[in-house]
């Protein structure tokens, strides 16, 4: 025969795992490092960028809620992945761009063929994206303002596109299209993933992004919760395809306040590149 528990009773375990979701969301999570380790498909992508592993790292938010500790554990764990190409998809700081030089500190180097590219959030734009830049061009990251860069492996092109964040006034998609080829394969880093359908409709082949930390709180039946884009929710996180173009969303290295992650620990993503078998390769 069931026996039912008293209200004050039913109150008080309710209220137990509340206190440890909490704090498990609050002291543990937030340091869980996952890899994504994901595939995509470029159409026309030469023969010698078959394999072509791109690193990415999006949302230190250094500040705070961030240690340089736990920074350091995102370079610790990005160095272990080979990287040929490194990208940073902005948000370095919060509430501070000094916050900047640590942040860039304690990331440390990652090496790779091809060098590490970065590009501004809202978060470095809130506070101040000059000081931001610098850390970054000290640390020897170039940085992409609405351009376009042609790098090259084995004489085979690949164009790595940057832009302003989509919330800040300097913001330009077009600018950073004009500045590259059309004919080889083309790679936009966008901190917002709100930018993929005009991304998709220039013909882009891959965005890269971060800004919605995956929602930070993601609970079963229900999904992200906190989730700062217009766009499709699927976007909070993982990778996606639409016609040619591909996007790939990370959940990032920090947090915002509520400096919590439940169901959505924090990520470093290798994206590695793989040609499209039925359309002719370049
Ligand atoms: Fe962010």
């Amino acid at each position: 025969m069931g026996r039912f528990i008293s209200r004050r009773r039913f109150l008080t375990y309710a209220a137990g795992a509340a206190v440890g979701t909490g704090l498990y969301g609050v002291a543990w999570e937030p340091r869980r490092f996952h890899i994504a380790d994901e595939s995509v498909v470029i159409r026309g992508l030469p023969q010698a960028l078959y394999g072509l592993k791109v690193v990415h790292l999006s949302d230190f938010h250094r500040g705070h809620w961030v240690s340089e500790d736990h920074i350091g554990r995102a370079g610790d764990l990005a160095r272990t992945l080979d990287a040929d190409l490194v990208v940073l998809t902005g948000d370095f700081v919060t509430g501070r761009a000094s916050y900047a030089w640590s942040c860039l500190d304690a990331l440390g180097s990652i090496p790779s063929r091809l060098g590490t590219f970065a590009v501004m959030g809202n978060h470095d734009w809130w506070t101040d994206s000059t000081v931001v830049r610098r850390a970054l061009a000290r640390a020897g990251v170039h940085v992409l303002s609405n351009a376009a860069v042609r790098i090259t492996l084995d004489d085979s092109p690949l164009w790595l596109l940057g832009v302003e964040d989509m919330w800040s006034p300097a913001f330009s998609l077009a600018k950073a299209v004009y500045a590259a080829g059309s004919n080889e394969p083309r790679i936009l880093l966008c901190h917002n993933p709100d930018v993929f359908a005009t991304a998709s409709a220039w013909g882009l082949d891959l965005v890269l992004s971060g800004h919605t930390h995956g929602g930070q709180v993601c609970l079963p039946g229900i999904g992200p919760l906190l989730l700062p884009i217009r766009a499709d929710r699927r976007l909070a996180s993982g990778t996606h395809r639409v016609g040619r173009t591909s996007i790939h969303v990370t959940r990032g290295v920090g947090v915002v306040a509520p400096p919590v992650r439940i169901n959505c620990p924090p990520e470093v993503s290798r994206i590695t590149l793989h040609p499209e078998a039925d359309y002719p390769v370049a």
